[in-house]
């Protein structure tokens, strides 16, 4: 409608490697949930980006749809947001060719994230985790998105795909939003059970640290039951005390009781009892995801329905971009 104004552009995107842990559902996916009705959200699983390390066929292919079932079970709607799987758009892979071309060689060298992931997996520095995050330029840049929410590890890709938005709008005409980053409000940072003082991650060796958000009840007790605490016996928020810190932050995620006011409630008490109602606490909390999550799964059929519309929507966009794009470099159009 004229006049009326456009709904601005929100695009993130995870990779399928692996069940997802509390930390995504209270940090990310939480704040997808939120902006789905203010802004046109795209929300993609990025397994083109998963193949930059090696992955096993069969677990890609199950983590894929983990992830389209996490995604809706978390509270995406998938008839607000655009839930879709990267390489169903084949435009994702045909504007990284393009946007490879315009990247210097220097520019991907500098990326933390490669020299860190060259480091881990030394025997397989290919070229696709070189260029990866050219590949994360052309998700964003396809739909001419004006904010990106990730995480602070993906910062200096963010500033790769401004600067190639505003190359190529420099060396042709306007062609790409410039998009912004949007770095949530540093919330509760969770910490791994077993190694407090390293954040929780999803490929991390430890899993006994690990709370996925698809744990049983048991698992989710035992897990909590065998986090390594600190000396001393106080339930106290502290620098020194980063695992019992780490349990009192859970706790306050599953109860919204203040720090202030869980250090009261478990004054002169053992870490023994309050282990037993963190993880008590947890699965009360993590129940309604964890059955939303299992009936999703069980229906492959709406999952691929979902995915089917979400890729046709996305790639109506898509062409519009990479036909601008092709035609602005000069490749003849039928
Ligand atoms: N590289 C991101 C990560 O590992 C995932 C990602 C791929 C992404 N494409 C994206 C995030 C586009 C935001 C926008 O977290």
């Amino acid at each position: 409608m004229e006049g009326e104004q456009k709904r601005k552009v929100i695009l993130s995107g995870m990779q399928p490697t692996g069940g997802l842990h509390i930390g995504h559902l209270t940090g990310a996916l939480r704040n997808w949930v939120e902006f789905q009705s203010e802004f046109e959200c795209y929300y993609t699983i990025v397994d083109l980006h998963a193949i930059t390390v090696r992955q096993e066929p069969a677990k890609l292919r199950q983590w894929t749809l983990d992830l389209a079932a996490t995604f809706i079970a978390a509270g995406i709607n998938p008839e607000q947001a655009h839930i879709f799987v990267q390489s169903h758009v084949p435009e994702h892979t045909q504007l990284a060719w393009v946007l490879n071309c315009f990247t210097g060689m220097g520019e991907c060298s500098r990326m933390t994230q490669f020299k860190d992931k060259s480091q881990k997996y030394p025997e397989n520095v290919n070229v696709g985790l070189f260029a990866y995050p050219v590949l994360m330029a052309a998700d964003i840049l396809l739909y001419q998105a004006d904010l990106i929410p990730v995480g602070a590890d993906q910062k200096q890709h963010l500033e790769l795909t401004r600067n190639l938005a505003e190359r190529f709008n420099n060396l042709y005409s306007p062609t790409f939003k410039v998009p912004e980053p949007y770095i949530p409000k540093i919330g509760a940072k969770i910490m791994n059970l077993q190694n407090p003082t390293k954040k929780m991650s999803k490929t991390d060796e430890a899993q006994l640290g690990v709370l996925y958000l698809t744990d049983t009840p048991e698992q989710i007790k035992n897990k909590i039951n065998r986090a390594v605490t600190d000396s001393g016996s106080e339930i106290k928020f502290s620098d020194t005390k980063p695992g019992i810190s780490n349990l009192i932050t859970l706790y306050h995620i599953a109860t919204g009781k203040s720090i202030e006011q869980i250090e009261q409630e478990f004054a002169g008490r053992g870490y023994g009892e309050f282990k037993k109602a963190v993880g008590e606490a947890l699965v009360e909390f993590l129940e309604p995801f964890r059955n939303r999550y299992k009936e999703l799964r069980a229906e492959e059929g709406y999952l691929f329905d979902v995915l089917r519309k979400g890729a046709e929507q996305a790639r109506v966009v898509a062409q519009k971009t990479l036909r601008k794009v092709y035609k602005k470099i000069g490749f003849v159009m039928l």
